[in-house]
């Protein structure tokens, strides 16, 4: 892969079109290689290799492309290798636990998993997670999610991913991935890239530059691929005017080249539009295979982009055998990396996706052979234990004068108000994909969630732990009867109102929100509820489950309005949870992954909802790196004044205070290697094929009766094959540059070498320490945050570069240490197309407990 085909012409062209164009070649696809510096990883690249170099053309194919939306028992299935015993892989959704299944877990959303700001509970959700799909006998778990990243806080898939900031989302998807591939599952970290709203996701064109990219929307990514991710999904978007799963800057350039990523691509459910546009570009796995729906006059003409396609493009010549081996190669390491014991022994899945019966069709468009499509297994485990741990330290205190933390001994009467507090009287998964907000609301909806296998309602809980302790309860369901909840509200010592405002997929909407909010106010009359009960009871405690921020200045202004408490989507224990944190059984720990501002404007970016042309829809992203606090911390951007709670904010049941900030200079004396390393020629596994040889690969002799309607095949079909029309060129996608199929040595980008980029990116070149001390009178967590300023003079702000949370009892002092990497203090030099230490500014390290509330800072000796 070269640098870029015209390097000399960058400082001609104009300013805005070097924002917005890629002139980096990302021809050809990068294949992966040997590796001996990582044993592990070797090993599972010669049982890769070995096991490839066995498949025939069609077995190859097979496990490259889905057998078609609906085709087999879940969500996407490759077909399989049936000479070898390999059953094809089995693909399920999501990110927070095995969706459409029964006897699982709905783990809290991944933003709440971030609020925690603990690396350890959010690696024990990942392996948690992990068990449940192995135990379902699932091959890849879809999920976890950076992408969006949450550019825009009505984002509607923003929940399914951990923040937008991309230090937190890096930490956190990398603990996640950590988590389910110990268990033996293969993690995909989804949506690449830039798939930040759900308006227009099918369509949207997202222009965007190279800075904005590495330092933003890349960076979770690089921290995915350092973790060893097994998958990537490449997302609906176009980005720079080329689709994801098509767009060989996206997929050759930055994943496979600079980041190094060595496990394989799939494809979105139906992102990908072409044959070789796709294959060429990167992608490795078609997904589902189809088209999805019943096949039409304008279907191609194998029903799929890949299958029989693939096969055809390959005896064409117009996808060099090495791609081929590449993608299958890929796919196969992934598996021997992470997977336990042998593969022909390896669990099946025990359910369907598409029914709860226990019986029913393996193959529902044939309706056969009927078989036990579902055993019901158990994989949940203890894992209500650590649900119910997460959902309370989660939760997060976004204001509190003093009324928090309940007391189970003194309190007298309670009430509970509003229809978010309680049960969905038709049971939590009543509607479908969750898009309803009848009942309290625990996830967000779309395919990112679970069924519930039961939820715990914050009234079920506060009733329970009311009864125990003798504290007389109230309660009200409708948001709407003010009247009612204000007379609830005053016979109670303390009123607590919840409110929620929800998201998801577009493929759903609630009340004309298509997947994005439309706004930031609380849904359901929910602003209204809280007024009426604060102006009744001057103990009003308000909660709220939120797909992000709300506007909620009102009640952070409001005296009668003691405490406010955002716990987010904490999944099924969320009432459990709730009461830990309200009664002080558990010290609250949550703090705020995203900014609260006073109002939709004050965010600075634009969700796109009208585009004129609504076939091109297109968007810039004019605010760069600068999204959520960055953009409000930043000076002549956004306005500090316009945040009510800040990114990072969360108030536990005590006070700490900081000493002794010292930065030490620990490593990088030797400075930084820029990669020049080379490729081998890419390598072709067993048998070479025969250009042109159609008749070998055509469907068996007597196959025609084992035929499943609407499955995809690997096997060309000769008439097609010799049919002008019938090629596998993608249409819009023009001629490929010779680059495309060179399969010879490469040179590897500067940035690169290794997986996750650069080694000497990860070099930790300081030491920060600091010592936090409890001085409060309980024991409590301190959430400790380093940010850096890098004092860039157009736009100074800040970007957070660490964090761990210390549990300190009172009048204890702890010291804690944070490493600063060579990525954490560089920004990313276009020219250079590599990371770079800007030395001409003063860059400084500020600690303290929240975005907003810096305690003390030291410049960085460069
Ligand atoms: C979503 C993915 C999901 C897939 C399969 C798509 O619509 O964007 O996140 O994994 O469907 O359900």
């Amino acid at each position: 892969m070269r640098l870029q085909t015209s390097a000399g012409l960058l400082p001609l062209i104009s300013l805005t079109t070097a924002l917005t164009e890629t002139p980096f070649l990302g021809f050809p696809s990068p294949w992966i290689s040997p590796d001996p510096s990582d044993a592990e990883w070797q090993a599972a690249y010669e049982k890769a290799v070995a096991f490839v170099s066995q498949l025939t053309l069609t077995e190859k194919v097979n496990l490259t492309t889905g057998t078609g939306w609906e085709g087999d028992r879940c969500i996407g299935k490759t077909g399989s290798v049936p000479r070898l015993g390999f059953e094809g892989f089995c693909l399920m959704d999501g990110p927070l636990g095995v969706r459409y299944v029964d006897k699982a877990s709905a783990f809290p959303a991944g933003m709440n998993a971030a609020a925690t700001f603990s690396k350890r509970l959010i690696r024990a959700r990942g392996e948690a997670m992990g068990e449940e799909f192995r135990g379902k006998g699932v091959d890849v778990q879809l999920g976890p999610v950076a992408g969006a990243l949450g550019r825009t806080p009505q984002g509607g898939r923003n929940w399914e991913g951990f923040s937008p900031d991309p230090y937190l989302t890096g930490v956190a998807i990398a603990e996640t991935i950590r988590g389910i591939q110990s268990r033996g599952v293969i993690a995909c970290a989804k949506h690449y890239i830039l798939n930040e709203q759900e308006h227009f996701r099918g369509s949207v064109d997202v222009r965007i530059g190279d800075k904005t990219m590495h330092e933003l929307y890349l960076w979770p990514f690089a921290d995915a691929v350092r973790a060893g991710v097994g998958s990537v999904m490449c997302s609906y978007n176009r980005v720079n005017g080329t689709y994801a799963c098509e767009n060989e800057w996206v997929q050759n350039y930055l994943l496979k080249s600079e980041l190094g990523f060595r496990g394989f691509v799939m494809s979105d459910w139906g992102a990908q539009h072409s044959t070789l546009g796709s294959a060429l570009s990167g992608l490795d796995m078609a997904m589902p295979g189809d088209m999805m729906g019943p096949p039409s006059a304008s279907s191609p003409p194998y029903g799929s982009h890949w299958g029989g396609a693939l096969t055809q493009a390959v005896l064409k010549g117009e996808v060099p055998q090495w791609r081929l081996d590449d993608m299958v190669t890929r796919i196969m390491t992934s598996f021997f990396r992470v997977h336990v014991g042998s593969y022909t022994s390896r669990p099946e899945p025990n359910f369907s996706a598409w029914t709860r019966n226990t019986t029913g069709p393996q193959y529902k468009y044939s309706n056969r052979p009927w078989t036990t499509v579902n055993s019901h297994v158990d994989v949940q485990a203890n894992h209500s234990a650590l649900i119910r741990e997460l959902a309370a330290k989660s939760t997060v205190i976004l204001k509190n004068t003093g009324i928090l933390p309940l007391s189970k001994s003194s309190l007298t009467s309670l009430a509970v108000i509003g229809n978010d507090a309680h049960d969905n009287p038709n049971g939590p998964n009543s509607c479908p994909e969750r898009a309803c907000i009848n009942g309290t609301v625990a996830m967000g909806y779309g395919s990112g969630t679970t069924d519930f296998p039961y939820l715990i309602s914050p009234a079920t809980a506060l009733l329970g732990l009311s009864q125990e302790h003798n504290i007389t309860f109230f309660n009200t369901t409708s948001n709407w009867d003010l009247p009612t909840a204000q007379s609830t509200a005053s016979n109670a010592s303390v009123a607590i109102v919840f409110a929620t405002a929800t998201s998801g997929e577009n493929f759903v909407s609630i009340d004309g929100n298509a997947g994005d909010r439309n706004n930031l106010t609380l849904w359901d009359n929910g602003d209204a509820l809280i007024r009426a009960v604060a102006a009744v009871n001057p103990n009003t405690i308000v909660v709220l489950h939120t797909s992000g921020p709300v506007v909620i200045d009102h009640a952070d202004k409001h005296p009668n309005i003691s405490a406010i408490l955002w716990a987010g989507f904490p999944g099924q224990e969320s009432g459990n949870g709730l009461a830990d944190v309200l009664f002080g059984d558990v010290h609250p720990q949550g703090r705020s992954p995203f900014t609260w501002g006073k109002d939709l404007e004050s965010y600075g970016v634009e969700l796109l909802t009208v585009a004129p042309d609504p076939r091109n829809p297109r968007q810039e992203f004019p605010e760069g790196v600068f999204i959520d606090y960055r953009w409000f911390l930043s000076e002549g951007k956004g306005e500090r004044g316009r945040v009510t709670y800040g990114f990072g904010h969360g108030l536990g049941y005590t006070e700490f205070e900081y000493g002794d900030l010292v930065v030490e200079r620990v490593g990088g004396k030797g400075g930084y290697e820029v990669n020049k390393g080379r490729t081998i020629p890419a390598p072709v596994m067993g048998e070479v094929v025969d250009i042109g040889d159609v008749e070998g690969w055509t469907e068996p002799e007597g196959f025609e009766g084992w035929r499943i309607p609407r499955y995809v095949y690997p096997w060309v079909n000769a008439t097609v094959y010799n049919s002008e029309n019938g090629t596998a060129r993608s249409p819009g996608i023009g001629d490929f540059p010779p680059e495309a199929r060179d399969g010879g040595v490469q040179e590897e980008l500067p940035a690169g070498g290794k997986e996750g980029g650069n080694e000497g990116l990860y070099e930790v070149l300081f030491e920060v320490k600091v010592d936090v001390k409890n001085v409060g009178m309980r024991e409590g967590v301190e959430v400790v945050q380093l940010y850096l300023s890098p004092n860039n003079p157009l736009a100074p702000s800040l970007l957070l570069r660490g964090f761990d949370d210390v549990l300190l009892a009172p009048n204890a002092t702890k010291t804690v240490t944070f490493s600063l990497t060579r990525r954490d203090i560089s920004e990313w030099n276009t020219e250079a197309q590599n990371w770079e230490i800007l030395t001409e500014h003063q860059q400084t390290v500020f600690v303290g407990s929240s975005s907003m509330d810096l305690r003390l800072n030291r410049t960085l000796p460069l």
